[in-house]
């Protein structure tokens, strides 16, 4: 694939030695492509985005106004979500898909939240909690990731943050009843992880004629036959 990446700090750079390291091809990589004259000049078959929440809205507009397939890893503007959704969704053949965590085992994860969901009034006398661990310079607690999670299974009883050394990032579903206990854990070693998922929806999202959504739809869309 031919690929521009916007956003040229830790995963843009991280996307970029993944991306060229498969055999693709990286014809831009900008952490603030504000100029038109960037868009008039850009070659690509699609653009990822890794960058700023401040400019999601207008990245957007730019690659779908041209018809240009996009991936959005960038996180923290979820109040502009829904009205980004319906706007695209009025664009014809437009193909635009976002996550707050393109990991795969984490999307698998959902769907399992799901099914639990689902399943939990059976388990009215158990609880369950979610814990998750970070590195000790993570600021925010709980994780995007985690608050996500509950989404999925808002019986959650509590979720658990614990910051400590260099751990890249760890999501433990614990489920207790009396006498036995489920675990249920993701373990990401490594931020070439979100890399690797954004490459992989950038390639599905090419094969689609149209797409407008997030990328645990994609999942769910597929569990759901
Ligand atoms: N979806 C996922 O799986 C996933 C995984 C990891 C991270 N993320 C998200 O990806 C984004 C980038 O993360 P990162 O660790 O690469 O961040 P970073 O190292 O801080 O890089 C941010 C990039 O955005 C650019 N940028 C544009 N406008 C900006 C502004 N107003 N303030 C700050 N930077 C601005 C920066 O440009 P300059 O180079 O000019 O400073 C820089 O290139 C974040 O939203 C993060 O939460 C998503």
């Amino acid at each position: 694939m031919r690929v521009a990446i916007i956003g040229a700090g830790q995963m843009g750079e991280a996307l970029r030695r993944v991306a060229e390291g498969v055999g693709h091809q990286v014809t831009a990589i900008v952490g603030r492509p504000l100029e038109e004259a960037f868009w008039d000049r850009l070659s690509a078959e699609v653009v990822i985005d890794f960058s700023h929440a401040s400019q999601v809205r207008f990245v957007v507009e730019r690659c779908l106004s041209r018809g240009i397939p996009l991936v959005t890893g960038t996180t923290g503007w979820t109040a502009e979500e829904e009205e980004l959704r319906r706007w695209a969704k009025a664009v014809p053949g437009a193909r635009w898909i976002w996550g707050g965590n393109f990991s795969r085992g984490v999307a698998l994860l959902k769907l399992i939240l799901q099914k639990v969901h689902d399943l939990w009034p059976l388990f009215s006398d158990w609880e369950g909690v979610l814990v998750e661990t970070h590195h000790s310079r993570k600021k925010d607690a709980p994780s995007g990731t985690a608050i996500e999670l509950q989404r999925f299974f808002p019986a959650l009883k509590a979720i658990y943050s614990l910051r400590v050394g260099q751990i890249v990032g760890e999501h433990a579903l614990l489920l207790s009843g009396m006498g036995e206990e489920v675990e249920i854990l993701h373990r990401a070693h490594d931020r070439k992880v979100f890399a690797d998922g954004a490459l992989w929806a950038a390639h599905w999202l090419l094969q689609q004629n149209a797409y407008v959504g997030r990328f645990e739809e994609v999942f769910l869309a597929h569990s759901q036959g």
